[in-house]
Parts: C-alpha cells; structure tokens; sequence
C-alpha cells in the first residue's frame, strides 16, 4: 500500500501525528440516520439484523456514503457474544437489552470454543465491508470488554452495576471464573474478526466506573491486558483501541498497564490526563460531548477546535465521548466532521 492510501487511523495507530486527526464517531451507524431506521424496519429484530451479512453490512456503509469518515465500525452488538454462549438474549423496544437467567458458569466454559463460529456473520458482514470500502478509510472491529458484558449478563438489563458489583463481592471466585470465560472467548472472537478483514479492534468498558483501584486492577485492567497477549499470541497484529469509559483517574494507570494502542477517552478527560498518555507513547481518542454534538452550534465548532488544538499535536483519533444519540441533527454530524477535516 502506498504512504497515501494507508488509512488515518492505521497511520496514528501506529504512533504517528498526523496534519489532521482522523475522523469517526461511536455510532455512526444507528438511529440518527433516516436511512438506518427504513433499513430497521425491514429486520425480524436487532438480534437477526446483526446476525444478517447483507444487512449489517449496509448500515455499516450508510454513514460512510454520507459522510467523509475515516473509519467504519462493524454493525453488531457487544451482547451477541453472551447469546453465543448460550444465554437467552433479546432487545425490548424503547427499552434496551433483556437476557435471560445466567447459565451454569460450566455451561458457560463448555460453549466457548463453538461460540466464535456462531458469530461468523459478523465476520461475514466485516468481509464484505471492507471489500466495498476505500482503501484509505479503515474497518473496525469490536467486543464488549469483560467487566462490561459480565454486568448485563449477571443483571439480566441495563443497570445501575450495583448487583454485579455486588455480586463482584460477594462471589469473587465466580466473578473471576466468569470473566476468565469472557477473556477466552472475547480473544476468539476478535482474532476471528481480525481475520474476516478488521484492521483495529476495539473494547468497549461502558461501565468502568465507580470501581476502587484494586478492583479496576482486577476487573478492567487484568481481563483487558489478557486479550490482548491472546490475540497476539494467535499471530494477530491488529492494533486495539480500549475504551474504559468513565474510569476518571484511573485511565493512567489504565494506559501504563493494558498493552493496546490507543486509549479512547470520555467526555471528563482532560487535557493534561490526554497529553500524559500520548507522552507515554499511546495514541488517544476522543472526547467530544455528545450531547454537544447534538447540540451544534458555535460551542460544538469551538469545543472541536479546542480539542484538536490540546492534542492534535500528538497522536489522536478525534472522537466522542460516548455514542451518537439517536435525536442528533444528521447536519451537525456533518458539521462536526467538516470541522475536523478543515472544511469548514
Ligand atoms: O458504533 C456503531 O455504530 C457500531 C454498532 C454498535 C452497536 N452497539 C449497535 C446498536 C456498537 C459498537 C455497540 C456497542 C454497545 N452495545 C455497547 C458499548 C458502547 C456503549 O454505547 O456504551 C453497549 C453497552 C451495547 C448494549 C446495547 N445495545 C444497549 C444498551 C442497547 C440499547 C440502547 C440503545 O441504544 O438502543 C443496544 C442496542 C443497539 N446497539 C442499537 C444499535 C444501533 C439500537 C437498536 C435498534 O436500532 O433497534
């Protein structure tokens, strides 16, 4: 490939800085698109829209054709894992997530090995993206992080944690052992993914926050660090992106210990914490309020500004700090991007 068509993303990455930073957003794909939400209605339910190559690989273009984004992000969900390992899994509408009770954690380790072949879809979806998309603009792949997907499936919905950090407490062997099944089949999954075509990998920990040191040791830092040695010892490169999200100050000791190689930060990062990290010779992504983004208007375009002035002298993704809300005006997304790319 030559110096011009290796993708922004890949370049920064790989610790480059870059005239401009590249440009993609936490949900793209999804309900601020008119043309997501006619594609929606011709699905059984979310669940059979991931799992449908043609599908989601559709949603996955629509922002690439509207917009100049640097990167597409694989259409899927970070519970589809769980469902491959056999807990019942469903999405309410207007309400969120619904799974079933918690299988047997023995049930659990038994279905890790054929679980990456029920989400082969999703490297079908990632096969045929990337053979649409321009080489200069990169595919990313995701899984939810451990900690992250071990809360809905203790708690059965979306939640406020307090029963799976309770639970944290009261079975710390069980947490483990259930993270440890999480560890293992999250690697699978991603190396599958890396191999389907994704040129970066991406964890999502929604919920890193409110956790003591030790814990976030424990729980975010330990299982993150372990995926990534499993994925490199598979002989996958692909650099990962991790994002523990709401982590506050513990994003240092978040980035000193977890071998990825760029840390997404959230909308409370700040400046200094972002420059510490870039001197410590990680990329880092982020953090534009969403809710700014929403907003629009002369404080999104001076926040863009400020952001790529504080970091854009070291290696950055520019970013949100949580995903595009579904009542976002498409003509900020616009704006926010031309913003970025010296358009306007
Ligand atoms: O970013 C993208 O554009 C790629 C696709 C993507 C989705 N979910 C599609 C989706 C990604 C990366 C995710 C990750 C995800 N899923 C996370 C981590 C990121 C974050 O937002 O914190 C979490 C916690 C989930 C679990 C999940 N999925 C919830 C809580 C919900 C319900 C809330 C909601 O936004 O509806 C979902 C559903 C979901 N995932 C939708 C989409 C487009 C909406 C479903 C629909 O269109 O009916």
């Amino acid at each position: 490939m030559t110096e011009g068509s290796q993708p922004r993303l890949l370049r920064v990455l790989a610790g480059e800085t870059l005239d401009r930073p590249p440009v993609w957003f936490m949900r793209q794909a999804g309900r601020s698109l008119p043309e997501y939400r006619e594609l929606r209605t011709r699905a059984k339910d979310f669940i059979a829209f991931c799992h449908d190559p043609v599908m989601a690989a559709e949603a996955t273009l629509q922002p690439m054709r509207r917009f100049p984004l640097d990167a597409a992000i694989v259409f899927a969900d970070i519970l589809l894992l769980p469902r491959a390992l056999g807990q019942k899994v469903w999405f309410e509408a207007g309400e969120g997530p619904r799974l079933g009770e918690l299988p047997a954690l023995s049930a659990l380790e038994a279905e890790i090995e054929a679980s990456t072949g029920r989400l082969s879809e999703i490297g079908e979806t990632l096969t045929r993206v990337r053979a649409e998309l321009e080489p200069e603009r990169a595919l990313i792949g995701f899984a939810g992080a451990p900690w992250t997907v071990a809360t809905y499936m203790i708690e059965g919905r979306g939640s406020d944690r307090s029963g799976a950090r309770t639970y944290a407490y009261q079975n710390p062997e069980d947490l483990d052992r259930l993270l440890d099944i999480l560890v293992e089949s999250t690697a699978r999954y991603l190396v599958m993914q890396a191999r389907a075509g994704a040129q970066a990998l991406k964890l999502f920990e929604s919920w890193a926050e409110g956790l003591a040191e030790d814990v976030f040791e424990r729980i975010v830092i330990r299982p993150h660090a372990a995926i990534v040695e499993k994925v490199r010892a598979a002989g996958v490169d692909t650099p990962f992106i991790g994002f523990p999200r709401g982590a506050g100050a513990l994003v240092d000791n978040y980035a000193a210990r977890v071998p990825v190689q760029a840390v997404a930060l959230d909308t409370q990062a700040s400046a200094a914490q972002g420059q510490r990290i870039q001197a410590g010779g990680k990329a880092i992504q982020g953090a534009l309020d969403n809710l700014l983004l929403r907003a629009g208007g002369p404080a999104m375009d001076a926040r863009i500004d400020a952001l790529i002035e504080q970091w854009g002298k070291g290696p950055y993704i520019f970013n949100l700090g949580h995903g595009v809300l579904p009542d976002t005006p498409v003509e900020n997304i616009a704006r926010a991007i031309g913003r970025v790319t010296g358009k306007v």
